[in-house]
């Protein structure tokens, strides 16, 4: 059988969809050695059940068996303390610590930064020519975003983007080159680790409006590692995720004829993005470890086995979406999965929404005419099961 990872780079998100269901609600894929849900109330329930663990260690000690585990010691310091792969108790203070910097309250008062972000990044652009939109835009947007947040120097910047990316790539794509990529993670980790803590002394010191700041009032019982871990996770969840989707979004308008529609009716954005989000998941597989052996829809599961929630089943799940297949602009309801479900629910959901909800507004405004520039190829990402976007997205426009 082919595996998942060559089935979903060959398919379309819709065909690749229908494959995964017609495989039924739960099933084991052989390649991958994992169990795979594509109902969506057996992945709700998976999602938000105590029975299921999200600290997911062993699977990346086992991605990296090939190298010397010192290779990544620095890596694994920092990721194990992070909320994404930390249980309760531990998930529930390192949530609220990380959530005590990117509150409603401080993200009301940060609009107006995503807003000078996203019209530095649209002025720039050619009027009259194509161009790739994930170069031009939708790769510098969340990285400059979350250095904003974090208050970091200009001087600073070329590094930061570094290490967070290095860090991001090995947390969340498959490699060619394994051990470069464990060579880059780690050394990622450990400048950022030491930078984050050289920050947190001059906060404490000299308190900002920034996210470390904020953290540090919220710290409490917490160590500095758990803080540090805290702002790393943010960059590692924050950046990739936030370009994908962006990309998946304006991809699924275009090629569905949306744009027009949004242009004469901007106040059906919000909605649109969430239909589009559903549609093409830029994280298209969330998954846990079973922490014991038990039954699911017949499944006998062992504890230890890894379990995945496929979005682009689940999002499709007629039980759930009327018309799965089509992309309404008015749904009613849109339980989609992508931002995940239960106490893991994505904490930066909210500032996603906001990047994708300003710069379109923009791109609507200034690029009505937008559309695909079909003369030039472009390719979707391909080094990666769980997370989808587009290497380049080559965009025309006869606006002016
Ligand atoms: C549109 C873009 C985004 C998508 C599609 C997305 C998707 C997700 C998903 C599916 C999860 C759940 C992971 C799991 O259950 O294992 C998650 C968790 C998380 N996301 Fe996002 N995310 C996005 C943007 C962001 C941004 C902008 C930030 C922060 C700046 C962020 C921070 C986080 C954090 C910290 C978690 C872990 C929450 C926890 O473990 O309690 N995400 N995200």
């Amino acid at each position: 059988m082919t595996d998942l990872y060559h089935r979903k780079m060959s398919s379309s998100p819709e065909s690749f969809a229908h494959f995964l269901k017609s495989q039924g609600p739960v099933f084991w894929a052989e390649a991958e050695q994992i169990w795979v849900l594509t109902d969506h109330e057996l992945a709700q329930g998976v999602l938000k059940s105590p029975d299921f663990s999200a600290d997911r260690s062993s699977f990346f000690m086992a991605k990296i068996s090939g190298c010397p585990f010192a290779k990544v010691s620095n890596f694994f310091g920092v990721v194990k303390k992070m909320m994404v792969t930390s249980d309760p108790p531990h998930h529930t203070a390192r949530r609220r610590l990380g959530n005590s910097g990117i509150t409603d309250h401080i993200l009301d008062r940060f609009l107006p930064q995503v807003d000078a972000v996203v019209n530095e990044l649209i002025n720039q652009l050619p009027r009259t020519f194509s161009f790739d939109f994930v170069e031009k835009v939708a790769l510098p947007l969340p990285n400059i975003v979350l250095a904003d947040l974090f208050s970091i120097p200009t001087d600073k910047r070329k590094d930061f983007y570094l290490w967070s990316n290095h860090m991001t790539q090995f947390f969340g794509g498959a490699s060619d080159n394994l051990e470069l990529d464990a060579f880059n993670a780690d050394s990622g980790a450990a400048h950022l680790r030491d930078y984050f803590k050289q920050l947190m002394q001059e906060r404490r010191e000299q308190p900002q409006d920034d996210f470390i700041s904020h953290l540090l009032r919220s710290q409490g019982s917490l160590d500095d590692d758990e803080v540090v871990s805290q702002a790393a996770i943010m960059l590692v969840a924050g950046t990739v995720t936030t370009t994908d989707q962006i990309c998946n979004n304006l991809h699924t308008f275009l090629q569905n004829n949306i744009w027009r529609d949004l242009v004469q009716n901007p106040g059906l954005l919000e909605k649109a993005i969430e239909e589009a989000t559903r549609l093409d998941p830029s994280v298209n597989f969330i998954f846990r470890i079973a922490k014991k052996d038990m039954t699911l829809n017949g499944a006998s599961i062992k504890a230890g086995q890894l379990v995945f929630v496929a979005n682009h089943a689940v999002n499709r799940d007629d039980n759930v979406f009327t018309k799965p297949h089509e992309f309404v602009l008015n749904r009613d309801r849109n339980p989609h999965l992508s931002y995940g479900a239960g106490i893991h629910y994505c904490l930066g959901a909210r500032l996603g929404r906001i990047q994708m909800q300003r710069l379109f507004t923009r791109l609507l405004q200034d690029f009505p005419d937008l559309s695909l520039d079909t003369s030039q190829v472009s390719l979707r990402k391909h080094q990666s099961l769980a997370f989808s976007g587009f290497e380049n997205l080559h965009l025309t426009t006869e606006s002016l």
